[in-house]
């Protein structure tokens, strides 16, 4: 606990190149520290989660800042989520990411939990907290820290050793979490997650979870404590105050993203639940990739936006109120993050991009989560059979809530995998006017094409005007100006038809685009018919009531964006993102982002005169619509510089036999706490010598009789996984070669003995990650070297090894543990930008070798990007034919991606703004293993993967 409260910049910076980081840790809101805490109350029922006694639906995306170092970025995608109609934010905080050594914690720089917290909340933003004490999600030991590999006890059990352990962690993150509380801290903490998917229903199972409930509320923790365990903790010892279901209907096999499973309905677990509401901790919003999988816009297809509309809709239809996507920006496995198996991207072909860029898939979202807000009746509702579609190839549910009478119809294929588009008309029950069929404009109807699925309102008030149904989908509603403004969408070219109530006879305007309207004198009720294309515009106006009703296909309702000001709501219209809108006298002050030159339509009060974006004010005309509509700029066109003048070092000098290797530990020890593997002795194990993450390299000394004929090597790399990690060996100098399974002979040719004297063998190992903990404790399973046999001789081997510079005593405790392994160029520091590699060999790429070993190359370049722009970049390695190596690469010290030429299929790899220096002279290094005779490394380049004005900066 040593460091936990330490304050900020006083820890000394040894390296050249953080000023970028530096600078950002400096920002800490300090300020936020005065502000008053106002305290909320967090309650809830079967029905939904209350919030200061309002029922509220919770539409939660998943974040992890751990995979996103570069705090600036952080807030970039928690205000794109909130822009998305996303009220929460669900995020694991990764106990190894902070503690590097047993006592050690560090919450400073790009692992400041309190300004993430504090960002959460002046976005606006609710935050799930998931703080494990294990998490699973891919990550290096599924969260545990390294050194808990060396402790005894059975991990997520009552064994005191485990106890002392996690209560260390809980004791130091909770106290940050308990601070950011909605209930009584000053943040908007609003849940707890205690454990995850854990299933163990043992009596020592329980006494473990109901151990950590109790330590959560001995540590301050005063909102509700949930859980993601399915079917346990319901009651008994451990029980949680809200259990949820985790649900991945699609799996994660990103090959066949054609493949579509089927819909499965929660209304069983719904009525199941008597007294919470049917929660998703995590249900799916995307998958991981694989090594050698087929990379990550295959899974944003197979969990594409028709994937979302089915099925979240689905959840909604069986009385679901709370939903969190995992994972809704994924980000990047840097440094040795990853659990062996995933690569360095962890984008999860989620809504959000790895980059921070948009897709599809978020306009989907946002589609949803507008709905969600715009209609909050949602948040409550019971099932009804009171609808049927009269195509059976359609399925419909109907559900109303209790206290208004607000109607909900969710309408798709009975079979959700069904490619047909269907017609139907649907028998609905209206107050007052009883069952009704829909639509009733002759010669219309109601579709559904395959893979879609739509959400009708009937019986519902929208601000001041009565609803009776819509066969079009609501986006939005607000009240601004004196006036209701409604947005209802469907797909393009489908008909829609609306119908409202009015006490008489209202006066309809078609601003814009074709709508027929009929009134109906006896039911008082209004009919629009028209189709959905563009966007068109109708005002209705009767006595006090006043309504702009905007009618719009999917693509015209995605360019709309609303956003909360202390004056209310306003509604934007054109741009690729709007972030933040803050009134003040006749000016609205907007920011946001562009990426071209676009119109801005602002839906504000008639009292608003001027507009300005990102600081700058716009030219403005009125509309028809009384609205102001203006332009806005593009970005300015980027080019990047093409990298050359790289210089190379051949840098594997422990292979030599001349290397001198007295400064290395020693592998002589014969015990080890860790209960789990059995090892061979002496230990090899590089965990057990303080190396966790990275390269190793062991050098094995033996006095050779000269009738060696062989060695047999075996190492641990998590290889049965589908993990691709490998070794390299070479005895005296000459390789010997590579195993990528974990064990092998080799032969000796007798000339490469030196008999009667020190032959040296010298072997590479990369630790890929240890496995997630898999419930039997196996993040323990050894890393490195296990076991060398000599064939021919009895000579006995003495081992030294090599990994990380400092072990668990971090030299650059900044980047922290996962940044570097023990490479010996990650061991002098070659990987930073204040190295001077003025000495080394210049050279050009591509660039082949027949020598297996190690190299380094590096240069710099400069970026002149214009400080208004965002312009996310990557670096880019391409091989015209895969090649037997295997690459690090750093921007300015960060290892920022790991590249198996003959693996795959990551060759894009983000460099996140923060750590790159987009105004100035940026450093890359990159380590290239080669692991047979055909290795070097491939062209690199620099990509740019968009380009927008932004409001961020
Ligand atoms: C869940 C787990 C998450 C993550 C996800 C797959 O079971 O709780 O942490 O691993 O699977 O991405």
């Amino acid at each position: 606990m040593s460091r936990s409260n330490r304050p900020q910049g006083r820890r000394t910076v040894r390296y050249a190149g953080l000023t970028l980081l530096a600078a950002a840790m400096a920002t800490t809101a300090a300020a936020a520290a005065d502000a008053p805490a106002a305290s909320h109350t967090v309650t809830y029922d079967r029905h939904s989660l209350i919030i200061d006694g309002k029922p509220t639906y919770i539409w939660s995306g998943s974040f992890h800042y751990w995979r996103l170092p570069s705090p600036e970025l952080w807030k970039d995608v928690l205000q794109k989520m909130k822009a998305a109609g996303f009220n929460a934010v669900e995020i694991y905080f990764d106990w190894g990411y902070h503690s590097p050594k047993r006592g050690v914690y560090d919450f400073t720089g790009i692992r400041d939990v309190d300004r993430l917290l504090d960002m959460a909340r002046d976005v606006g933003i609710y935050v799930i907290a998931r703080p494990g004490p294990y998490i699973n999600a891919e990550t290096d030991a599924g969260g545990f820290p390294g050194w808990l590999v060396n402790t005894a006890g059975k991990p997520r059990s009552t064994a005191p050793e485990y106890t002392a352990a996690y209560r260390e962690w809980m004791t130091a993150i909770d106290a940050i979490l308990a601070r950011h509380q909605v209930t009584d801290g000053r943040g908007t903490v609003l849940l707890y997650q205690v454990e995850n998917e854990f299933y163990n229903d043992s009596d020592d199972g329980r006494a473990y979870m109901q151990a950590l409930e109790d330590k959560a509320r001995a540590d301050g923790i005063t909102v509700p404590l949930f859980g993601n365990h399915n079917t346990n903790f319901f009651d008994g010892v451990g029980k949680l105050d809200m259990p949820g279901y985790d649900s991945y209907p699609m799996d994660f096999d990103c090959t066949r993203p054609e493949r579509w499973n089927s819909v499965y309905d929660f209304a069983s677990e719904r009525e199941g639940l008597k007294h919470t509401p049917l929660f998703f901790p995590e249900y799916q919003g995307g998958a991981f990739d694989v090594w050698g999988g087929p990379g990550y816009e295959a899974c944003r297809k197979l969990t594409g936006p028709e994937f979302e509309r089915v099925f979240y809709e689905a959840t909604m239809a069986s009385g679901s109120t709370m939903q969190n996507f995992y994972m809704t920006y994924g980000g990047i496995n840097w440094g040795w993050l990853s659990s062996p198996g995933v690569y360095t991207s962890y984008d999860y072909g989620a809504a959000i991009t790895t980059s921070r860029q948009l897709t599809s898939k978020y306009d989907q979202q946002k589609l949803l989560g507008y709905m969600i807000h715009a209609a909050p009746s949602l948040a409550r509702t019971d099932a009804v059979g009171s609808a049927v579609a009269e195509n059976r190839r359609l399925r419909v549910n109907a559900r109303i809530n209790p206290d208004d009478g607000t109607r909900f119809y969710i309408l798709r294929h009975a079979e959700a995998a069904d490619t047909t588009n269907d017609a139907t008309h649907l028998s609905i029950t209206l107050r007052d006017a009883g069952a009704i069929r829909i639509p009733q404009a002759p010669g219309t109807d109601l579709r559904v094409n395959g893979r879609d699925s739509k959400v009708l309102l009937a019986d519902a008030h929208i601000g001041q005007q009565d609803l009776a149904y819509s066969t079009s989908e609501l986006l939005t509603q607000l009240h601004t100006g004196g006036r209701d403004i409604a947005v209802f969408y469907g797909r393009d070219g489908e008909d829609g038809e609306t119908v409202l109530r009015y006490a008489g006879q209202p006066e309809v305007k078609v601003l814009d685009g074709q709508v027929a309207s009929a009134w109906d004198e006896k039911a008082h009720m209004l009919r629009l018919n028209y189709r959905h294309h563009g966007l068109s515009r109708v005002t209705i106006t009767q006595g006090e009531h006043s309504l702009l009703l905007l009618l719009g296909d999917n693509e015209a309702a995605t360019r709309f964006w609303q956003l909360d000001t202390a004056a209310g709501p306003v509604l934007l219209r054109g741009p690729y993102l709007a972030r933040s809108a803050t009134p003040s006298g006749d000016t609205l002050a907007l920011t946001g982002d562009t990426d071209k030159a676009s119109e801005l339509e602002v839906f504000a009060a008639p009292d608003v005169r001027t507009v300005t974006w990102n600081g700058k004010p716009i030219q403005t005309s009125r509309t028809a619509s009384t609205t102001l509509l203006g332009k806005l700029d593009g970005p300015a066109p980027v080019t990047l510089p093409t990298l050359h003048d790289w210089h190379i070092a051949n840098s594997a000098p422990e292979i030599e036999t001349t290397f001198d290797d007295h400064a290395w530990q020693a592998a002589n020890k014969t015990s080890t706490p860790n209960p789990y593997w059995e090892h061979q002795l002496p230990i090899l194990d590089s965990d057990d010598y303080g190396f966790h993450h990275g390269h190793v390299w062991y050098r094995g000394h033996f006095k050779a009789t000269g009738k060696e004929t062989s060695i047999r090597l075996s190492a641990s790399m998590g290889v049965h996984l589908g993990n691709h990690g490998i070794f390299t060996a070479w005895l005296n100098g000459h390789f010997l070669g590579n195993n990528p399974s974990g064990s092998q002979q080799f032969p000796i040719d007798p000339s490469w003995l030196k008999k009667g004297g020190d032959n040296v063998v010298a072997v590479l190992v990369e630790n890929t990650g240890h496995l997630q903990e898999e419930h039997n404790g196996a993040f323990r399973e050894m890393r490195g070297l296990m076991s060398a046999t000599l064939q021919g001789s009895q000579a006995p081997i003495a081992w030294k090894l090599q990994g990380n510079v400092g072990g668990e005593d971090l030299p650059d405790p900044v980047r922290g543990p996962f940044n570097i392994g023990g490479l010996y160029g990650e061991r002098k520091d070659w990987h930073l930008p204040g190295f001077s590699d003025a000495a080394w060999a210049k050279t050009t790429l591509p660039h082949a070798t027949d020598k297996p070993g190690v190299d380094w190359y590096r240069t710099t370049f400069t970026l002149d990007i214009p400080k208004n722009q965002d312009v996310p970049i990557a670096l880019r390695i391409r091989d015209a034919a895969p090649h037997h190596y295997r690459a690090i690469i750093f921007i300015n010290g960060w290892q920022i991606g790991r590249y198996i030429s003959d693996v795959g299929p990551q060759t894009d790899f983000e460099l996140p703004a923060g750590l790159l220096n987009p105004q100035g002279k940026n450093t890359i290094a990159i380590a290239a293993w080669s692991t047979a005779q055909d290795g070097g490394l491939g062209e690199v380049s620099l990509v740019m993967q968009g380009n927008y004005l932004t409001g961020h900066w």
